[in-house]
C-alpha cells in the first residue's frame, strides 16, 4: 500500500482500470448495478483519523459541503487564491475526510464474471475499499475512477463498499479553478460486469465523406486470450466488415499480444449526412464480443457522427466550412447540489443555449459530466473539452515541476480516452490558467500522437505571444482581449492560426456591453472566428436564511421566491478568504433564468439577417453554415402589425430580395422554429431582425393632462410626482463599474449625491426657469430646468454643462419619484427586457408593457438594472390612479423601478432591499455603456458620457 498518496503528486492513481471509451451505461441486472442513494457517512478531521461507529446518512451522488451530513464543512469560494496559504504540498492540518459506506448484493448471474466499481467523480482524492480490501486510489475530481473488484466481492453474499474522499491534497493546487470548493462524491457510483475477456476500449473515427473506422480493444483478465473469441460491429443494424488489411494485426484474430487484441473494422457509409451543430445526425454503433460458442461476453453501444475538423490557414473548418464559434463556458453547477447535475438539468442547459444561438461549449475548466457530451452530440453543440488542470495560484511553480508531470499527462490522457468518440468534441484543451511549462508540452505531445484528428488549444501557451506557443496550442485562444487587439492582430499579417477567444464578454451582473460590436468585427474580419462568453452560470448557492446553511440538506427546489432563501456568494458561508460575488458572472441566474444579455446573444446569432436594399426591397440572408431555411418560419411585423410571409428557399450563405411588405418605420422579421427541433418545438422564437425604414418622429405628445402643481423652487410639476425632478449623474454601480474601478472614481468625484444650490429662479411669461449648481470634486455642474404647461401637459427642458473634469460619468439625466399606486408600465422603445446603449441588439424597437416590479432584473448583487434604451414614450398606470404619460422627444434611456440608486448601492443581497411603493423614474439624456470591465475590456469610447453640454426635453401629462 502507498502511504499518504494525498500529498504525493507523482502518484495520480493506483490500480485504476485504464481510462477508456467503452460505455457501460446499458442498465440491467446482468450489466450494471446502481449504487446511488443514501449511504452511511462520517466526516473525519483528516485522512489519518480512523472511522468510528458514528454514522449519519448522506445522499450519493452529492457533495457533503451542501448536505447536513457535512456539518460545518460548507462551500468555500475563491478565484485564484488557494484556501490555505503556503506551499501546495503543506496541506492544512484540518483536512475534511468523508467516509462513505454502504452494503450491496452482487447478482448471482455475475458469478465468474469480471466486476468493476465505477465512481463517477470524487473530490479530490478517492480511496476505495470493498469488504475491507483496498481496491484502488484515484485523483482528478472530474473524471471517473474505476476499480476491478472481482477478487474482493462475494457473489451471492452481502458486500460492503467504503469510499474515503479526502478534500485537500497535492491535487488541490492543480484544481484551483474559479469556483466553489466542495468535497465528496459528486457523480454516480455503480458496478458493472463483463466477461473475463472483455472490451477494454473502443475508438471510432468517422469522416464527413462516410468513412468509418472502428478499433475495438479486446483484453482478458487471464494471461492469454481464449481461442475463438470474436467481435462483431453493426452500424444502424448493418454489419461493419473487419478490416483484414489492418497492419497492427499480427495473427489471424488481430492479436497484438497473447492477451491484447485490436480488431479494426472499416466501411464507407453511402450518402451520409455529416454531423454538425446544425445537422447533428447520429448513427448507432453496436459492438459485441463473444466467445467461441457465440455467447456474448461484452457489448457496448456508441453513437457515431460523421464529421471532419481541421485547421486550414487561419480557419477552423468543420466539414470544410468555416463555422463561427458562438460559444459559452460551462461548469457543472447546481444551486442546491453544488456540482451534481442530472441528465435533465444538462439537457435544459444545452437546450437553453441552442435557443439563444449558442453552438459551442467550453467545458470550463475540467471534463464535464460525460452525459453532457452525449447531449452535445445529440443537440448539436461543438465542444472544447478541457482537462482538469488549473494551477492558478501556483502556476509558475508547478507547470515545470517534474513531480506534477504525471498529473498533467494523466489528466489530459484520461480525458481524451474517455471522450474521443464524441463528434461534438472538436478541440481539446490542456486546461486553464496554469502558466505554460514543460508539463503542458508533455501533455500536448501525448495528445497529438494519441488523437491526430483534432486540434488542441491552451490559452497559457499563447498568453504572452499570439504567434508563439505553437507546441501548446493550435488556436490563438486569448481571454478578454480588447476588440482593437483582435482586429489588429487579424490585420497584422502575422496571424498564424485561427483566433477563437476562450473567454470574452464577462457576464457578471448587468454586463455584456459591446457584444454587438464584437460580432460585427468578428464577422467582417478574416481570421476571427468567435469565442466563448464567460460564463453560463451565476454560481449562487441556495442558502437558508434561518441558519445560513445551504439548502442542499432539504433538497429545496422551488427557487428563491421563498423569502427564507437567497442566492449566496463568496463569504456568505463564513468562508475566508473569498472572492465575493465574482462567482456570479453568468448569463443565467442560479435557477437557469436567462438574463437579458441572453436576448442579445440570441439576436446576434440570428440565422437570418435582413437589410434595407433600397427601391422598396429587403435583402434576406441565410446565415447558416449547413442548412436551408425550411425548418424556420417567419412573419413580418410592420410597425406592430403582423403580415404573413414565406421565407425564400435559400441555401447556406445565400440571399434574396423581397419587397418591403408595407409602409413602416420599423420593419421586423419575427423568426421562429417552423418544424420541431430536438432543442425547440415549432413556434419557439429565435430572432427578430429589424430595420428602420423611416426616422422616428421627434415630438412631445400633447394630451389632455392634469393641472400642474408648483414645487418649492416654483418649478411646475405633475401632481403624480412624489419628488421634484432632479439631476442625476450617478447609477448604482454595476459589477463592471465596481470591479473595473469606475465606481470608486465616481464616488471620489462626488457624483453620488452632489450638493445642490439654486442660483436663480426666473418666471418668464408662461414658464419657470430654475438654475442650480451641483458641486462635484471636478467643479460645479450647471443645471437649468425650464418648466411650462402646454395644453395641460407639463413640459420640462433641461440643460447641463459637465466641466472638463467629468469626462466619464455614468449618466446625465433626470430622476423623479411617482406616487404609490402605479404598477404597470408601457413604453415605445427597445424591449421587452433591459437594454442599454451598448446592449440593445436583442431588444427590437416596439410597443411593450410589463409590471413595474418585473421591469427590474435582480442581479445577485443589487446594481443598476431595469434600463430601457431608446424610449420615446412611457405610460404608468394603476387601478386607482390616473394614468401618467411621459414623452421624451427623442429616444432616451429610461428606467422605472422600485429602488433608488442609493438603495441598490448599499445592499449586498436582494433580501436586504425593501421595494418602495413609489416608482423611481430615470430619464437620461446620456447613459454610459455597460462594458465588461469586471474582467476584461470596458465599454467602447462611443458609449462613454463625457464632458460638455447636454440638452433634453420631456413632458408629463
Ligand atoms: C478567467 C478564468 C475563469 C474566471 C474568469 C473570471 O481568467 O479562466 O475561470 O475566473 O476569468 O470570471
Amino acid at each position: 500500500m502507498v502511504e499518504r498518496i494525498w500529498d504525493t503528486p507523482e502518484i495520480t492513481g493506483w490500480r485504476r482500470v485504464p481510462a477508456h471509451a467503452v460505455r457501460h451505461d446499458l442498465d440491467g441486472p446482468d450489466r450494471r448495478l446502481s449504487l446511488d442513494g443514501t449511504w452511511r457517512f462520517q466526516l473525519l478531521g483528516n485522512p489519518e483519523q480512523a472511522a468510528g461507529d458514528d454514522w449519519t446518512g448522506i445522499r450519493v451522488p452529492g457533495a457533503w459541503t451542501v448536505q447536513d451530513a457535512g456539518g460545518d464543512d460548507l462551500p468555500h469560494y475563491t478565484n485564484v487564491t488557494m484556501p490555505w496559504p503556503g506551499a501546495p504540498l503543506l496541506l492544512p492540518e484540518h483536512n475534511p475526510t468523508g467516509v462513505y459506506e454502504r452494503d450491496f448484493d452482487v447478482p448471482a448471474a455475475w458469478a465468474g464474471r469480471r466486476i468493476v466499481l465505477h465512481v463517477g467523480a470524487a473530490e479530490s482524492v478517492l480511496l476505495a475499499r470493498v469488504n475491507g480490501v483496498e481496491v484502488g486510489w484515484g485523483k482528478d475530481s472530474h473524471l471517473a475512477g474505476e476499480f476491478d473488484i472481482t477478487a474482493a466481492v462475494r457473489v451471492g453474499q452481502a458486500n460492503t463498499v467504503r469510499l474515503t474522499v479526502i478534500k485537500w491534497s497535492d491535487a488541490s493546487a492543480i484544481e484551483d479553478q474559479d469556483q466553489w470548493w466542495h468535497a465528496g462524491l459528486t457523480r454516480s457510483v455503480f458496478l458493472y460486469s463483463t466477461g473475463t475477456t472483455y472490451l477494454g476500449d473502443l475508438r471510432t473515427v468517422a469522416s464527413a465523406d462516410g468513412r468509418l473506422q472502428v478499433d475495438a480493444r479486446v483484453l482478458t483478465t487471464g494471461s492469454v486470450l481464449p481461442e475463438g473469441w470474436g467481435v462483431t460491429t453493426e452500424l444502424d443494424g448493418v454489419p461493419v466488415p473487419r478490416d483484414t488489411a489492418h497492419e497492427q494485426a499480427q495473427i489471424a484474430d488481430d492479436r497484438v499480444s497473447d492477451w491484447w487484441a485490436e480488431p479494426r473494422f472499416t466501411t464507407v457509409v453511402p450518402d451520409v449526412v455529416p454531423w454538425s451543430d446544425e445537422t447533428p445526425a447520429l448513427h448507432t454503433l453496436t459492438v459485441v464480443l463473444h466467445d467461441a460458442d457465440g455467447a456474448e461476453l461484452d457489448r457496448t453501444e456508441n453513437r457515431v457522427g460523421f464529421r471532419d475538423v481541421e485547421i486550414r490557414g487561419l480557419d477552423l473548418l468543420v466539414n470544410g466550412v468555416r463555422v463561427m464559434i458562438r460559444g459559452v463556458n460551462r461548469h457543472d453547477f447546481d444551486p442546491v447540489t453544488g456540482r451534481t447535475v442530472t441528465a435533465e438539468q444538462m439537457r435544459a442547459d444545452l437546450v437553453l443555449m441552442k435557443r439563444h444561438g449558442f453552438n459551442a461549449v467550453r467545458t470550463s475548466h475540467y471534463p464535464n459530466d460525460p452525459v453532457l457530451l452525449d447531449l452535445a452530440d445529440e443537440l448539436g453543440l461543438y465542444v472544447v473539452d478541457e482537462a482538469n488542470i488549473e494551477v492558478h495560484d501556483h502556476a509558475h511553480e508547478i507547470c515545470d515541476d517534474v513531480r506534477y508531470l504525471p498529473a498533467f499527462v494523466d489528466r489530459v490522457a484520461r480525458m481524451v480516452s474517455r471522450d474521443r468518440n464524441h463528434p461534438s468534441v472538436i478541440i481539446w484543451s490542456l486546461g486553464n490558467e496554469s502558466d505554460y511549462g514543460a508539463n503542458h508540452d508533455a501533455a500536448a505531445g501525448w495528445l497529438r500522437r494519441a488523437d491526430p484528428t483534432r486540434p488542441l488549444q491552451y490559452e497559457g501557451a499563447i498568453k504572452d505571444n499570439w504567434t508563439g506557443g505553437i507546441a501548446g496550442s493550435d488556436i490563438v485562444c486569448p481571454m478578454y482581449p480588447t476588440l482593437p487587439q483582435i482586429v489588429e492582430h487579424a490585420r497584422s499579417g502575422e496571424q498564424n492560426r485561427p483566433l477563437i477567444m476562450c473567454e470574452y464578454s464577462h457576464a457578471m451582473g448587468n454586463s455584456n456591453g459591446t457584444l454587438a460590436d464584437h460580432w460585427a468585427a468578428i464577422e467582417s474580419t478574416p481570421g476571427l472566428q468567435g469565442g466563448f462568453i464567460w460564463e453560463f452560470w451565476d454560481h449562487g448557492i441556495l442558502q437558508r436564511l434561518s441558519d445560513g446553511r445551504p439548502a442542499g440538506g432539504s433538497f429545496f427546489r422551488d427557487g428563491v421566491a421563498d423569502p427564507g432563501y437567497r442566492w449566496a456568494y463568496g463569504g456568505d458561508f463564513g468562508d475566508t478568504p473569498n472572492d465575493g460575488t465574482f462567482c456570479a458572472d453568468g448569463l443565467v441566474f442560479p435557477d437557469r433564468t436567462p438574463k437579458p444579455a441572453m436576448d442579445e446573444h440570441r439576436e446576434l446569432a440570428s440565422p437570418i439577417r435582413i437589410s434595407d436594399a433600397g427601391d422598396g426591397l429587403v435583402r434576406i440572408v441565410n446565415r447558416l453554415g449547413f442548412r436551408g431555411l425550411d425548418w424556420l418560419s417567419a412573419v413580418w411585423d410592420v410597425d406592430g402589425s403582423p403580415v404573413p410571409m414565406t421565407l425564400p428557399d435559400l441555401g447556406p450563405g445565400e440571399e434574396a430580395m423581397v419587397p418591403v411588405p408595407g409602409d413602416a418605420s420599423w420593419l421586423t422579421l419575427r423568426v421562429s422554429v417552423g418544424q420541431d427541433q430536438p432543442w425547440a418545438p415549432a413556434g419557439t422564437p429565435l430572432a427578430s431582425p429589424q430595420i428602420q425604414l423611416r426616422p422616428p418622429v421627434r415630438a412631445l405628445a400633447v394630451t389632455a393632462g392634469t393641472p400642474a402643481e408648483v414645487d418649492d423652487d416654483g418649478l411646475l410639476i405633475h401632481p403624480a410626482l412624489a419628488s421634484s425632478p432632479r439631476l442625476s449623474l450617478w447609477r448604482a454601480p454595476t459589477d463592471n463599474d465596481r470591479i473595473g474601478g469606475q465606481a470608486a472614481r465616481w464616488r471620489d468625484l462626488g457624483l453620488v449625491s452632489p450638493s445642490r444650490r439654486v442660483t436663480e429662479i426666473r418666471r418668464e411669461a408662461d414658464r419657470t426657469v430654475v438654475e442650480a449648481v451641483y458641486e462635484t470634486a471636478a467643479g460645479p455642474v450647471l443645471h437649468r430646468q425650464t418648466s411650462r404647461l402646454l395644453q395641460g401637459v407639463v413640459v420640462v427642458q433641461e440643460e447641463v454643462t459637465l466641466p472638463d473634469g467629468l469626462d466619464d460619468v455614468p449618466r446625465v439625466g433626470t430622476v423623479f419619484h411617482v406616487r404609490a399606486g402605479y404598477d404597470e408600465m408601457s413604453w415605445f422603445g427597445h424591449g421587452p427586457r433591459d437594454t442599454y446603449p451598448d446592449r440593445h441588439a436583442g431588444g427590437p424597437v416596439g410597443a411593450y408593457d410589463c409590471r413595474i416590479d418585473d421591469a427590474f432584473t435582480p442581479y445577485l448583487r443589487p446594481q443598476e438594472s431595469g434600463g430601457r434604451h431608446g424610449v420615446q414614450r412611457l405610460s404608468l398606470t394603476g387601478p386607482d390612479v390616473p394614468p401618467v404619460e411621459l414623452t421624451t422627444g427623442e429616444p432616451r434611456q429610461v428606467s422605472v423601478t422600485r429602488f433608488t440608486a442609493a438603495d441598490l448601492d448599499t445592499a449586498a443581497h436582494h433580501d436586504e432591499l425593501t421595494p418602495r411603493a413609489e416608482a423611481v423614474v430615470h430619464l437620461d439624456a446620456a447613459h454610459r455603456g455597460l462594458g465588461t470591465a469586471s474582467c476584461g475590456p470596458d465599454t467602447l469610447p462611443q458609449y462613454l458620457v463625457t464632458a460638455g453640454v447636454y440638452r433634453w426635453e420631456w413632458s408629463l401629462g
